[in-house]
């Protein structure tokens, strides 16, 4: 070899040493999770534009965007663009359609030749059909240092999508499974992993908090993550759940495949159908929801949950009483005794790919207290479709509470802890270390 060549290796080599020490890339995000005690759900609070305006938004892990309506960034949206039509962020946007708007000067919602689509709001049923556009979102790492993350693409929606939203939210933010959910784009710009860990708080005076990208968590979730982990596969439903995807077939939402439902070591009986996802219409199977309180389960499924329940419980001399709507069985809570995971009352899994794997919910998250002595099982049955096909289980809000959730979405794997109780922990302790 040349001398030359050498040392062009040689200074090349330092080159790039001293530029990925000058410029340390993040590798993970932080945004804190709160619970809003009224509504249930669960929202972040974010950073848009170039006055950095604050606003609240729910999180919504099936959800396809960001969408919001703000009064104060409308007056400060300087540094807002439309996504134009036939544009590469259109496509990546996967828009249906494109919007001719005029006004004069333009304003986000209003502008002309936009790329545009579809946003829904899960509570209501409520859509929003409007353009797109872009702005500046300002990102906390979990070292601590705000970045901004440029060009990040949104909806500016009429104020009909807050209609039911937890008071202080504007908008609401998606994590689901498309190219313009907030980790698809944090991935995308800091070329980290497309990969997010989901801790929800179980009440309003606690933060949760979610992880974007890759990075070791604080003791004892570390050691959670690697020790204590079940991971299943995270199944693509080939047809929309919200029926207005024109293009492109899957959903958006995160579908688990559950095999069979035991209450105590007593499998039940379940018409096996319901459990899996129909290739044709998109109906059945299992997703996980942020936006559901509770778990929904079709009526089949939810009768012979509660008939089991209820004989299990009996057994355990635990006194039935009446039941509170929503919920179908409930209990009087002085016949029931309790523990570090919640009210000893039976153990319900969710059996995933083989009988290793398995979603365990002790009392903690299988009851909820509806009044000072009685307490009831805290699943419903599956509410009416607001749009779309049926899935058959919707594993909700209270379930998901304290359990520590990872979400490849790159390998399309789920990791979940058991429930964090076990080890006198929560998910208000959940952080990066
Ligand atoms: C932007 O923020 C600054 C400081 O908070 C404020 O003084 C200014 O009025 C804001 N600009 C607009 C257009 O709202
Ligand atoms: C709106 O955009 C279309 C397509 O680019 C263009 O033909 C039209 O002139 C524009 N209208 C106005 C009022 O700017
Ligand atoms: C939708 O599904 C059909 C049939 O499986 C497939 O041929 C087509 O490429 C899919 N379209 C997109 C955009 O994924
Ligand atoms: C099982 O569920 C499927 C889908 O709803 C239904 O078509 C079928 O009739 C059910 N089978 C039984 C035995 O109830
Ligand atoms: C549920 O969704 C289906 C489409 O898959 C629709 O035909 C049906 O009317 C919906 N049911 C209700 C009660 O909205
Ligand atoms: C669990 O945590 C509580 C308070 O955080 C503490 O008082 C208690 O001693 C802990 N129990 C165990 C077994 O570590």
């Amino acid at each position: 070899m040349a001398p030359s060549t050498l040392s062009i290796i040689i200074l090349s080599s330092f080159l790039l040493f001293s530029l990925s020490n000058a410029q340390t890339k993040p590798q993970a995000f932080t945004f804190p999770i709160k619970k809003d005690a009224t509504t249930k759900q669960y929202y972040t609070t974010i950073q848009v534009g170039s006055n950095s305006t604050t606003l609240d938004t729910v999180v919504d892990l099936g959800g396809k965007f960001l969408y919001f309506y703000s009064d104060e960034y409308l007056n400060a949206a300087s540094s807002y663009r439309p996504i134009l039509c036939g544009t590469r962020q259109c496509e990546i946007a996967n828009g249906v359609g494109c919007i001719f708007c005029f006004l004069k000067p333009p304003q986000p919602g209003c502008t002309n030749n936009t790329c545009s689509d579809y946003a829904l709001n899960p509570f209501s049923g409520t859509q929003g059909y409007s353009g797109l556009g872009q702005d500046v979102l300002r990102v906390r790492s979990t070292r601590g240092a705000l970045y901004p993350l440029n060009n990040f693409p949104f909806q500016f929606s009429d104020p009909v999508l807050r209609e039911e939203l937890a008071g202080p939210a504007a908008g609401l933010i998606g994590l689901g499974r498309t190219r313009v959910s907030l980790q698809a784009q944090l991935a995308s710009a800091f070329k980290i992993r497309e990969k997010f860990a989901l801790c929800l708080p179980s009440s309003a005076g606690s933060d949760g908090n979610l992880i974007i990208g890759d990075t070791a968590y604080v003791s004892p979730f570390e050691e959670i993550s690697k020790n204590s982990f079940f991971t299943t596969p995270l199944v693509k439903n080939p047809v929309s759940t919200d029926m207005n995807e024109v293009i492109g077939n899957f959903t958006a939402e995160y579908f688990i495949d559950v095999k069979s439902i035991k209450v105590g070591s007593k499998t039940l009986s379940l018409n096996k159908t319901l459990l899996s996802i129909n290739k044709k219409d998109g109906s059945g199977g299992t997703s996980i929801r942020t936006v559901r309180p509770y778990t929904g389960l079709s009526r089949s499924i939810y009768r012979a949950l509660v008939n089991e329940f209820v004989k299990a419980a009996a057994s355990q001399n635990i006194k039935r009483v009446a039941a509170v709507a929503p919920f179908g069985a409930c209990f009087d809570s002085k016949t029931v005794t309790t523990s570090k995971t919640g009210p000893n009352v039976p153990i319900i899994d969710f059996v995933l790919q083989n009988k290793d794997v398995y979603w365990r919910f002790y009392g903690a998250s299988s009851m909820v207290l509806v009044s000072a002595d009685v307490i009831c099982l805290a699943f419903v049955e599956g509410q009416i479709n607001l749009t779309g096909p049926t899935t058959s289980i919707v594993v909700g809000g209270y379930q998901l509470e304290n359990h520590l959730l990872e979400f490849d979405v790159k390998s399309s794997k789920l990791s979940f802890s058991p429930s964090l109780l076990l080890i006198n922990t929560s998910c208000s302790k959940f952080g990066a270390s």
